[in-house]
């Protein structure tokens, strides 16, 4: 099919902000900046690099993406508030021309009775204000009424008129709480088209959330109506249910162009893949199995009458190829005997650039991992590769795990913690060995942490497959999320526990620097081991 113009959608990826809301979500810096690398490679249009007045990390964070990622353009988010404009620009101005400043402000009636406590015409000057703000330091200037789909459409238009009067380049129509469904939100589209014509003159996107599970749908009505820009995250991550997933809107308007008028995306299809597992890895969010496009089973084939049809020809239950989203089916590529260059060069290819000591160190636990199994995939390398790109200190790093457990034993495990060069060890009994373990980590490090979420999967296949087990704890000041993986179970149970305190540690150090804290923060973080169990 032609490929027109007027059809192109934008892809706006706002991973970086929106999906980092998610509860347990949060990156490092260099995380960040593999992910956007992956974003550059994808070809997304709009990468959203975060909120620089949220704290200095997200500025930071917003700071080097815009210094070293080449491509797209770089968007920096600022409430309709002086000062993070300001954070805003300054974050983003090192992209130049790609530079652009997102400003929102809420205009729903219940956002402005009961959280703003404004009337109409105060949020159209603040909308107004902060908009001519933004354009005084760059000319790419994005707009959003947030909670636009509860707001009154005549009030939005009013919205929409002022701001571009004001000189906003793009505005974007966010249905922040997902409760928009598609036929509505692609009415609500095509009413703004009739009642403000200026809004020919500038780029319209939408912002769609996943509470009632429709933000994709809304997403592919609203462009049907005439918007031309979607906001989206890979894997769908975001706040609460997540946001319009990336690869799911980008795929159904490539093999469904034809229902969708001719729309199309830039995005590099064949990129989707990995950036998904390397979302899903440096952020400890699993990707169901189920998930369309890219969970596990998109592409399994399990009955026998779909085995024997896919056999005699795939397009009888296949709608897309596995080899369009980039999964070849061959990540079968090192073993034990494999040298520095070919390692080296699997890392470049999927993505991952990392300094010539990060290469070295993953290069010794591949090496490490090849002993143990015989065919390590790509999947052990994310792991292995993500590992050390992490800037999380290992404050505690597992020295030895012994279990005992079996039908009439009580399940008991030894731990030694190795912190600041010393070793600290202790036993616990638990429910079962992982329980255990977990039970002993806490005895140890005296940081309670109640785990709110636990999964396993396998990286891999084969007996020996790495198992990847993923963990959501809650401790005293927040739920962190945290991985670990190795090809024995409760050992990568208790890496990922100590990778979640060892984040938790690291973001609670970080705040403590940034802002005042209670006082009682500051007294558990400075609490000590008991000198008993500690050993030299
Ligand atoms: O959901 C929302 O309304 C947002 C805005 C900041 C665009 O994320
Ligand atoms: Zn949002």
């Amino acid at each position: 099919m032609k490929q027109d113009a007027k059809d192109r959608v934008i892809i706006f990826d706002t991973t970086l902000r929106d999906g980092e809301q998610c509860p347990g979500a949060s990156m490092g810096m260099s995380e960040k900046l593999q992910v956007a690398q992956q974003l550059a490679r994808l070809r997304v249009d709009v990468i959203e690099a975060g909120f620089p007045i949220a704290s200095p990390g997200d500025f930071e964070g917003v700071r080097a993406v815009a210094e070293q990622v080449k491509g797209p353009r770089i968007a920096g988010l600022a409430r309709c508030i002086e000062k993070d404009i300001l954070a805003a620009a300054e974050a983003v101005a090192p992209a130049g021309k790609r530079a652009r400043i997102h400003v929102f402000l809420a205009t729903s009636a219940i956002h402005r009775q009961f959280k703003l406590r404004k009337a109409k015409q105060e949020i159209v000057r603040q909308a107004v204000a902060g908009v001519e703000l933004a354009r005084s330091f760059v000319k790419d200037v994005q707009f959003s009424p947030e909670d636009a789909a509860r707001t009154e459409p005549e009030f939005l238009a009013e919205v929409c008129r002022a701001v571009i009067a004001a000189g906003a380049t793009t505005v974007n129509i966010p249905d922040t709480v997902g409760y928009a469904v598609p036929s509505e939100f692609a009415d609500l589209i095509s009413y703004l088209f009739d009642h403000v014509p200026e809004l020919a003159d500038v780029t319209v996107h939408v912002h769609c959330h996943n509470d009632l599970g429709m933000a994709v749908a809304n997403s592919l009505a609203a462009v049907q109506a005439g918007a031309r820009g979607i906001e989206c995250t890979i894997n769908g991550l975001g706040e609460r249910a997540g946001n319009c997933s990336l690869e799911e809107v980008v795929m159904a308007l490539r093999t469904r162009g034809d229902a969708f008028g001719g729309l199309w995306t830039g995005i590099e299809t064949t990129e989707l893949y990995r950036a998904s597992r390397m979302v899903s890895q440096l952020t400890g969010m699993v990707v169901q199995r189920n998930k369309a496009v890219v969970g596990a089973n998109a592409f399994a084939h399990e009955s026998g009458i779909h085995q024997d049809g896919m056999l005699k020809e795939r397009t009888t239950y296949e709608i897309m190829k596995p080899e369009d989203i980039g999964l070849t089916g061959t990540d079968l590529v090192l073993g034990k005997h494999s040298g520095r260059h070919a390692f080296r060069e699997r890392i470049r290819a999927m993505g991952f650039r990392l300094t010539d000591v990060e290469l070295e160190r993953a290069f010794e636990s591949f090496i490490e991992l090849a002993d143990k199994k015989k065919s390590v995939y790509d999947d052990d390398l994310i792991a292995i590769v993500q590992e050390q790109i992490s800037e999380v200190p290992k404050v505690y790093l597992l020295d030895y795990l012994n279990v005992t457990t079996g039908t009439d034993t009580v399940p008991t495990a030894t731990v030694r913690l190795k912190k600041d060069g010393s070793i600290y060890q202790d036993a616990a009994c638990g429910d079962g060995p992982v329980d255990a373990a977990f039970k002993t980590i806490e005895r140890i490090t005296e940081e309670p942490g109640k785990v709110l979420d636990f999964s396993i999967q396998s990286v891999t296949k084969g007996k020996d497959a790495i198992g990847e087990v993923s963990l959501q704890v809650e401790y005293e000041q927040g739920t962190v999320a945290g991985k670990g993986s190795s090809t024995d179970i409760v050992e990568a149970s208790a890496k990922a526990y100590l990778n979640s305190l060892n984040r938790y540690l690291f973001s609670r150090d970080q705040s403590d620097t940034t802002s005042a804290p209670p006082p009682k923060k500051r007294a558990a973080a400075t609490k000590k081991r008991p000198a008993a169990r500690k050993r030299k």
